[in-house]
């Protein structure tokens, strides 16, 4: 079976490519390079050449690209929707941008795949919730006011999923709330290569580690948590891609038309104790300060991760210390190779 992937040169989309070959599948990547290097390509090459990913160098807001690229690709069994701009801080300052990408891209998308009734997959996010009142946060909680249009997105692109649905019998899609995906694929050929200063906390812990950068600003440490550090619900992206396949499994036998599920392991950890256990299973001591919290931020975010486990099998497999070890290996990785993501 061949599998689409909107973004697949990217951080979650390249472990689900992974992933996706090693079953046995075909996968068809689509990706403009706007945050992501042809170079992911040929690592994921280096990773599996028997069975090698097809890319399809287009961008998702072009309509009449996306409509030959289905014409070309008539055999598809399911779509992927990764592609996405994701900087939460870009987006305040650039929101038309965002927008525009992410939901123009998303709307062309659904066009095209609607037409078809292919099952879709979407990366939504538990920005969704923002500070959930309910602690774990259930799949029934509800939306809050975004603080940037990037979460608006993802919030929005879930109600035009949901009602794109509700006309067609024939279509299936399922919205994926990620928590905080980190770590590496095994091979530590492939992992979240941020293209500029990183926004996400392991990358940035990672590069201080390897000298990259001086120190790691711990933004804030008077919230109401056990440690006064913001508590989030961090996820192996191994794990996280097996959820894709079960999702997508799941649709092509699935009587609804749409589902929404969390994934995270339902475990809050603390900033503070993130960096101890880097710091414990590395044995390099992260250079830290703490310093004013970062605006947006919500102080507490983890899942309650029960329904995709009982309804799609899904269990992850890796702690995370294996997954901050694999983050570790992929920086360890990058510095000795001297790869670089500008060079395409
Ligand atoms: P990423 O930026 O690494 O990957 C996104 C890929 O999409 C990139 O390769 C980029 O070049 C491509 N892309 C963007 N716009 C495109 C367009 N118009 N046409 C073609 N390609 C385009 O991001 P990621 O971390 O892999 O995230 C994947 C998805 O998951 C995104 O939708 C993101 O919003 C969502 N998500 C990510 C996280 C996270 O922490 N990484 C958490 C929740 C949700
Ligand atoms: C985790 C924790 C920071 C960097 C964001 C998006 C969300 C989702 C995932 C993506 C927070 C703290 C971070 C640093 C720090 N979307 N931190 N110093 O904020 O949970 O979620 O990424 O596409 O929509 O908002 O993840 O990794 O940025 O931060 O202290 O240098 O680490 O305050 O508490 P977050 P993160």
């Amino acid at each position: 079976m061949k599998i689409l992937l909107t973004g697949g040169l990217g951080y979650i989309g390249a472990h689900v490519c992974t992933l996706l070959q090693s079953r046995g599948y075909r996968v068809v990547i689509v990706d403009n390079l706007v945050n992501s290097s042809k170079q992911m390509l040929r690592q994921l090459l280096a990773i599996d050449s028997k069975n090698p990913p097809i890319l399809e160098l287009l961008d998702i807001t072009n309509t009449k690209d996306l409509e030959k690229l289905f014409q070309q690709h008539d055999d598809l069994s399911g779509v992927i929707h990764f592609a996405a701009l994701k900087s939460v801080n870009q987006s305040i300052q650039k929101p038309l941008k965002y927008y525009h990408n992410n939901i123009i891209g998303l709307i062309e998308l659904l066009k095209v795949v609607e037409a078809r009734s292919l099952p879709l997959i979407f990366s939504s996010s538990c920005t969704v919730y923002g500070q959930s009142d309910v602690l774990p946060i259930t799949e029934n909680q509800p939306f809050k006011p975004s603080y940037s249009p990037y979460g608006f997105t993802k919030q929005m692109g879930e109600q035009i999923i949901k009602d794109t649905t509700s006309t067609n019998e024939q279509f299936k899609a399922m919205s994926l709330r990620y928590f905080n995906p980190i770590g590496a694929h095994d091979s530590a050929l492939i992992g979240q290569w941020p293209i500029n200063e990183p926004e996400n906390l392991v990358p940035y812990i990672t590069q201080v580690a390897i000298g990259k950068r001086k120190e790691l600003k711990i933004f804030g440490d008077q919230y109401d948590t056990p440690d006064g550090s913001c508590v989030r619900d961090y996820i192996h992206v191994m794990d996280l891609a097996e959820a894709h396949l079960l999702g997508l499994e799941y649709l092509w036998s699935s009587k609804s038309n749409y589902y929404v599920f969390n994934v995270g392991l339902g475990e809050g950890v603390s900033v503070k104790r993130l960096v101890k256990r880097f710091e414990e299973v590395t044995k390099i001591s992260i250079n830290h300060r703490i310093t004013n919290p970062r605006e947006g931020d919500v102080p507490i975010a983890y899942a309650e991760a029960s329904k995709i486990q009982t309804q799609l099998g899904w269990i992850p497999k890796y702690s995370i210390d294996e997954a901050l070890l694999s983050a570790w290996k992929w920086e360890q990785y990058l510095d000795s190779s001297g790869l670089s993501i500008d060079s395409t």
